[in-house]
């Protein structure tokens, strides 16, 4: 079980708002469960009697997926609410299907909107906890600590770390929660991209800049690759896929000036042959699948600590 707990919000919604000992408290806590997800019998009662809700406004798989199955590992009931085929699709707005939820009796909502704030907005019209798993542009909390829980099983710290970040900067909530937990943890990030995909001022991130991928791999220690969202506005932001992978597309050719030792991420879904080829992404140097698998106790510390805060925000 989880250590002495120090955890007071109600909500995830984000990782900006949270402290270094807050990301530090979720990584020890999962570190806790991943033991129960190795056991032939890979249940334990924490949330038993508690009802868990999936609230998806976008596509999913790993993130809806693996939520299920932690509140599932934690004896919680979880409800998906299918929103293709849900009373939004007669007009019922977020905050009166959050409030219907939580008249059901809801203990935590797990949302994912394509609207930045989405989250937000929802965590002050219901008392139930509120779990953001991806808001628009803006944050995707617990894709950012599942990966840096796989980075810190892997190369044993994060403090010091080279952390590069490849690809669609610019839409990327990805890119956004990972640069606010690494660099709170004292990794050193690079993004790097073709200058229309990085926000203008992203220095003010604490992160160095560069549109060279050669350099931005050969410096790493892990490289986040991200996926190229043609189904959001980047049509126009590169001729086409096949040139973008020419210029920007991880090889195992590219990772030939590579640390030895460097790891490659990606939060899924890939684009095999646009940002990333085949042989990398089922390579050796991949930890691609155990990010999704490190997933489930990530969010199994998440679902755990919001339902056990101690009241009160930090
Ligand atoms: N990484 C991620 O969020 O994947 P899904 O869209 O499948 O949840």
């Amino acid at each position: 079980m989880p250590e002495k707990l120090a955890w007071k919000r109600k909500d995830l919604l984000g990782i900006e708002e949270l402290s270094k000992e807050e990301i530090e408290l979720i990584l020890n806590t999962a570190d806790s469960f991943k033991e129960v997800t190795t056991r032939r019998i890979k249940k334990v009662p924490a949330l038993r009697g508690k009802t868990v809700v999936n609230l998806f406004y976008e596509p999913s798989t790993r993130t809806r997926t693996s939520f299920e199955l932690a509140a599932k590992r934690l004896s919680a009931d979880v409800i998906n609410i299918a929103v293709e085929v849900s009373s939004v699709k007669k007009g019922e707005t977020l905050i009166d299907t959050g409030r219907n939820i939580e008249a059901l009796m809801a203990d935590v909502i797990i949302v994912r909107h394509n609207c930045s704030g989405a989250p937000y907005i929802l965590s002050k019209s219901v008392k139930a906890s509120v779990v953001n798993a991806g808001d628009g542009w803006h944050e995707h909390p617990t894709q950012a600590l599942l990966d840096i829980f796989t980075l810190k099983s892997k190369l044993g710290r994060i403090k010091g770390l080279k952390v590069s970040i490849i690809g669609d900067i610019a839409h990327s909530r990805v890119a956004r929660s990972n640069i606010w937990g690494l660099t709170k943890l004292g990794a050193q990030v690079t993004v790097c991209a073709p200058p229309v995909l990085i926000p203008p001022g992203m220095e003010s991130f604490g992160v160095k800049v560069t549109n060279d991928l050669d350099e931005a791999i050969r410096e790493a220690d892990a490289i986040n690759v991200l996926r190229m969202q043609f189904e959001r506005d980047n049509v126009s932001a590169f001729p086409s896929r096949m040139e973008y992978f020419k210029a920007y597309g991880v090889t195992e050719d590219r990772l030939k000036g590579a640390k030895k030792h460097i790891l490659v991420m990606h939060p899924g879904p890939i684009n095999r042959g646009v940002e990333i080829s085949a042989e990398v992404a089922d390579g050796p140097k991949s930890v691609i699948l155990e990010q999704v698998t490190n997933g489930i106790a990530v969010r199994m510390a998440v679902l755990y600590l919001v339902t056990h805060a101690q009241g009160g925000a930090i």
